[in-house]
């Protein structure tokens, strides 16, 4: 079957996870298995930006493929959308992580390793993808996308203007709605999906306005 071409947006990000792969910037480079770039549509107008690599996306290369992935793809495709429709990425490319009692876990990514990653990889992907609108996965990308000391509880859900992007917004992180239970869980999963419809639409109405390159 003939290979479809790619766009002038996915041949750039393409190239520029090549020169990522073997990211040598930070500490993370000595335990990652693998750079997790990112996934999903170059052209998208919308960009979903998570913290970080957990186990599965280290040993697979693709953010969100574990359980908070799926629960990811779930609240998308009830907001009317699948991922070849957003681009995905994290704010860190590499697995933080950490050893408790013998066991390795995730930690979320520290400020010297976001300082690091985000000039040299996240930023160089906005600058290609020029999304309308960023959708902050959890309070790591908010900081960096957003404001810094951003509060979840008070300000996920309203529009702010960014560096990044003409609009961008938080929403609860996967993870974060997975360790709820009863009603907190169905809430919460449910302000995601409001959220993910909220961006969906402003990404909609981003397109007819007229564009201006902030980034
Ligand atoms: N959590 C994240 O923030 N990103 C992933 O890719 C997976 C889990």
């Amino acid at each position: 079957m003939a290979e479809e071409a790619l766009s002038e947006k996915a041949r750039r990000i393409q190239e520029l996870a090549v020169q990522a792969a073997p990211c040598p910037a930070c500490d993370l480079a000595q335990s990652r298995t693998k750079v997790v770039f990112g996934d999903g549509n170059a052209d998208s107008p919308l960009m979903l930006i998570g913290e970080g690599p957990g186990a599965n996306e280290d040993a697979t290369g693709l953010p969100f493929v574990g359980r908070a992935g799926k629960l990811l793809d779930e609240c998308l495709r009830e907001a009317g959308m699948l991922r070849k429709h957003v681009y995905i990425t994290n704010v860190v490319k590499c697995r933080p992580t950490l050893e408790e009692m013998g066991k390795i876990k995730n930690r979320p990514p520290r400020a010297d390793e976001i300082g690091v990653c985000v000039p040299l990889w996240l930023e160089k992907q906005i600058a290609v993808i020029q999304p309308s609108v960023i959708l902050c996965l959890g309070a790591p990308a908010a900081n960096t996308i957003i404001h810094r000391n951003f509060k979840m509880t008070q300000e996920r859900g309203q529009w702010f203007e960014s560096k990044y992007a003409r609009y961008a917004m938080a929403a609860l992180h996967p993870a974060y709605i997975l360790r709820q239970e009863g009603d907190a869980y169905a809430q919460s999963r449910q302000l995601l999906i409001d959220d993910l419809i909220a961006a969906r639409d402003k990404a909609k109405q981003a397109k007819s306005e007229p564009k201006m390159t902030l980034f």
